[in-house]
């Protein structure tokens, strides 16, 4: 790795406050019923649990995994599934809990190919967005923080599979 250092984008107690707004929005639109959250590993893993914490109406969860092909077919937004879904979803009410978008692709591929299993209704959360970086055109209901395109850690987001387990959104800054 190139030395670098982290900066403080979004600390700890921003994070955590925004959490818990999603949390009780996500309680007040799915009120009645029961919410299936897709946490896409690894990065979701520890926005999928506190945003969960966060939720009064009742919660299931299912774990996918998947990764972009190489740099060179990526604009081909083909996107290979490393581990599916244990559960069938239809006629539940499925949320895609995300870390970040930014080209979208992945979120786009995901949505059509959940969306082709019947779920009674499809939508995403996402901590954070970089819209300046949108290539798929794909709704996102829930947005922590939309930030500028910069490449960020923490929160279940990594550099070289570094940094998830900061407690906060950093900046990777080199030096
Ligand atoms: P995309 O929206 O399909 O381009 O891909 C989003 C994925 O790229 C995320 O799930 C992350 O794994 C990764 N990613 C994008 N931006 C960042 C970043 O700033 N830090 C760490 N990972 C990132
Ligand atoms: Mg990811």
């Amino acid at each position: 790795m190139d030395k670098h250092h982290i900066e403080v984008m979004l600390d700890e107690n921003s994070v955590d406050q925004r959490i818990r707004e999603l949390g009780e929005q996500i309680s007040r639109d799915y009120a009645g019923k029961c919410v299936h959250l897709i946490c896409i590993l690894k990065g979701s893993v520890y926005f999928t649990c506190e945003l969960a914490k966060r939720i009064s109406v009742p919660v299931t969860m299912d774990f996918m995994q998947c990764s972009s092909y190489g740099a060179a077919t990526k604009s081909s937004g083909i996107v290979r599934l490393a581990k599916d879904l244990d559960e069938a979803i239809t006629g539940k009410d499925v949320i895609i809990v995300e870390d970040i978008i930014d080209s979208g692709r992945t979120l786009a591929h995901l949505k059509d190919l959940l969306g082709q299993r019947d779920p009674r209704s499809l939508r995403i959360c996402t901590l954070l967005d970089k819209p300046d970086r949108r290539v798929a055109d794909v709704d996102v209901e829930y947005v922590g923080f939309k930030i500028e395109d910069k490449f960020v850690v923490g929160y279940g987001l990594d550099y070289d599979q570094q940094y998830r387990n900061l407690p906060y959104i950093g900046v990777v800054e080199f030096d």
